[in-house]
């Protein structure tokens, strides 16, 4: 049994682990009903850099995750069928289809499909978000991280290769099968729920500066598109094969443009730093080597979040490189991968973050 096959069957046997806090951290929990669960990081005064809670404040979380059966998962046997509760079925029954989804509109889509995670104001607080590792996107007030705009503006394609694709890596499921015209619907409520959260910050802001009740509308529509309107997408470059020297290449660009300092340079993400997104969660760099990537793994894709980070999170921007030198780092970056990948759960995610030698060593490689 491996590493990860061991700590499954001590999770089944306990929900609450032993945990490593490192000296001089300190736990910063919300006390608020609502947020009771959730771990908190405040930047210390180091920009992202900030403070791990304790283990002690994921408990309860390991206790839902348990209960939800988030966690591990122990192999069971199914029922045993009743051939007698079969045969007693009436001959008319049939399942009826749960109506089409294309005949409801988008709100009715997002309430059914969305709202749980992402909560039916797009805030990110479902009902199954403080489940989650990482949280559902706050579509209200987050900057979007899978972006390919120069402006960082997420586009409707930016949108639609999100729902296709799903999330690798965290719990947003692909809603591939869907028709495509039922992904636009939704598309429409995510973007009408971005504007509706920026709208309601932006008047409260105005409001306050001006001291008045009534913000003139035109205006507000005005500042509220140059906000939300896509900038022209990111140029990405004819694609050739992998050569060893720009595999190499790219190896010297990792290591001049600090890729190292925060994924490590043999792409593990050990580094034992603790970072946190804009929104405060704690987060870690990307094993480049055993996790799946977020935004795809096609040459293009990791070209565009190379480029642009991942908006809202420390995985900063690279601007000032250029197209040959963002390229030879791609070629580099898929370089370090290795298969098959990490099917982390969201407890499991929660804890590398605190403990970053979790799974790593005894990792079949
Ligand atoms: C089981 C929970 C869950 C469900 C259901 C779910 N999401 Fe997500 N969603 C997530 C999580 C978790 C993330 C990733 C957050 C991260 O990586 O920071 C996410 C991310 C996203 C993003 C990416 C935003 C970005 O940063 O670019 C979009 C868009 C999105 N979800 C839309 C939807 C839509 C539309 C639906 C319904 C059709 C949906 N989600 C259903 C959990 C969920
Ligand atoms: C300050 C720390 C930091 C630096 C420096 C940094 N990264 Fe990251 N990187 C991160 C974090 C954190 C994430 C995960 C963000 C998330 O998913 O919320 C990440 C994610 C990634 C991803 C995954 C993208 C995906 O689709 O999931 C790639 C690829 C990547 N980084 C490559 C690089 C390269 C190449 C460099 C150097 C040019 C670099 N990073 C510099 C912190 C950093």
């Amino acid at each position: 049994m491996g590493e990860l096959g061991r700590w499954c069957s001590r999770e089944n046997e306990s929900p609450v682990l032993p945990g490593r806090r490192p000296a001089g951290y300190n736990a910063a929990v919300d006390d608020d009903t609502d947020e009771r669960f959730d771990v908190k990081f405040h930047a210390a005064g180091h920009g992202t850099i900030g403070r791990p809670a304790s283990v002690a404040v994921m408990s309860p979380v390991i206790v839902i995750l348990t209960a939800l059966g988030i966690g591990c998962h122990r192999a069971t046997s199914p029922p045993p069928r009743s051939v007698a509760a079969e045969t007693a079925l009436p001959a008319t029954f049939s399942v009826q289809p749960r109506p089409a989804d294309d005949s409801l509109t988008g709100r009715e889509l997002y309430l059914n499909h969305c709202g749980p995670c992402h909560g039916a104001d797009g805030g990110g607080r479902g009902e199954g978000a403080r489940s989650l590792f990482p949280r559902p996107h706050n579509f209200r007030s987050s900057k979007f991280r899978l972006v390919s705009t120069v402006n960082g503006v997420p586009s409707r394609a930016d949108l639609g290769a999100v729902l296709v694709r799903g999330v690798p890596g965290a719990s947003m499921p692909s809603f591939r099968p869907f028709a495509e015209a039922t992904r636009g619907r939704l598309i429409d409520e995510v973007l009408r729920l971005r504007r509706e959260g920026l709208q309601a910050a932006l008047a409260f802001k105005l409001g306050d500066a001006h001291q008045e009740d009534e913000i003139a509308t035109e205006e507000l529509r005005e500042i509220l598109d140059l906000q939300l309107t896509p900038g022209a997408p990111v140029a990405v470059p004819k694609w050739g094969p992998a050569t060893e020297a720009l595999v190499r290449r790219g190896g010297e660009i990792y290591i001049q443009q600090q890729c190292a300092r925060c994924h490590g340079p043999d792409g593990r993400g050990d580094t034992g730093l603790y970072l946190a997104n804009e929104e405060g969660y704690p987060t870690r760099p990307r094993n480049l080597v055993w996790e799946e990537f977020k935004g795809g793994t096609d040459p293009p894709s990791i070209f565009v979040r190379i480029r642009l980070g991942l908006p809202g999170t420390p995985m900063v921007a690279n601007p000032n490189l250029s197209e040959q030198e963002l390229a030879a780092l791609v070629h580099h970056v898929r370089s370090l991968a290795r298969e098959p990948k990490w099917p982390l759960t969201n407890y499991q995610r929660a804890k590398l973050v605190l403990d970053r030698g979790f799974l790593s060593p005894g990792h079949p490689e």
